[in-house]
């Protein structure tokens, strides 16, 4: 399969932004943006304004996503979300495995994989990030670590499931500091991760896409996307502004 074969998905992370208000105008005002036929978008929004975006984009082509999710389906898990809940309040997607959430919550590669089969099997689709931190980069491990942060998570699936999942590379130095991987980079990293879920399943990882992420501004986004590896943006602080969010959307056809 071809890079064209696949949808382009363009994501908005609004990470913890945005008022119940402002989240219903920011979710109104994407979906006035003229999407291309073969684009998807999703966005993000916080937990607790889901319920008020879902409604307010019923009948868009825009989709919701959510943050985060944990894998049980219910149970005495104090401020957790599960992928049923999700789906009830309208989600298609969830982000899981962000490298925030690795960060600062104690998320790990056995988690993320918890995480991404409990929400296939809730018939949503996981995000499931990986990327490397500076140190890595610079310390050469950069395809060790995002090699086994994939792994964890593609043992255990299916080769439906392979199909189904949408990866995002996110190089967590690119992350909210303005620095974008140089598109000849990125894409050497996507064609790795793409090659390691061939491995697994090759007709499946054709299928799989795999989006970039870190600071993708609307001026880099039609650069990016043109690596026949990227499929799309996971797009954190440019998808707080509608603008430059549709010219990212925009830029993927
Ligand atoms: P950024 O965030 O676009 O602000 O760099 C991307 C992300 O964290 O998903």
């Amino acid at each position: 399969m071809t890079h064209s074969a696949r949808r382009p998905l363009i994501a908005g992370n609004w990470k913890m932004h945005n008022s119940l208000a402002e989240s219903v105008a920011l979710a109104r005002a994407v979906a006035d943006v003229r999407i291309g036929p073969r684009t998807d978008v999703v966005v993000a929004p916080v937990f607790t304004a889901l319920s008020a975006v879902a409604q307010a984009l019923v009948g868009t082509p825009v989709g919701l996503a959510g943050q985060d999710l944990h894998w049980e389906p219910k149970g005495a898990f104090t401020g957790a979300i599960s992928a049923p809940m999700l789906k009830d309040v309208g989600c298609s997607h969830v982000i899981i495995g962000h490298s925030e959430r690795r960060q600062y919550f104690g998320e790990t590669d056995e988690s993320v994989r918890n995480k991404t089969l409990a929400a296939l099997r809730s018939g949503l689709t996981p995000i499931v990030c990986v990327g490397e931190t500076l140190a890595e980069r610079e310390g050469g491990i950069t395809f060790e670590v995002i090699g086994r942060q994939l792994d964890a998570v593609l043992n255990a699936c299916e080769s439906s499931e392979i199909a189904a999942m949408v990866i995002a590379y996110e190089p967590v130095w690119a992350i909210g500091t303005g620095r974008t991987a140089k598109s000849s980079d990125a894409q050497l990293a996507h064609a790795f991760l793409r090659d390691r879920a061939r491995h697994k399943h090759a007709e499946a990882a054709d299928r799989t896409r795999v989006l970039y992420g870190g600071s993708v501004k609307a001026d880099n986004a039609a650069e990016l996307l043109a690596q026949p590896d990227i499929d799309g943006a996971l797009v954190g602080g440019a998808s707080l502004d509608a603008e430059t969010f549709g010219r990212i959307i925009r830029a993927a056809g």
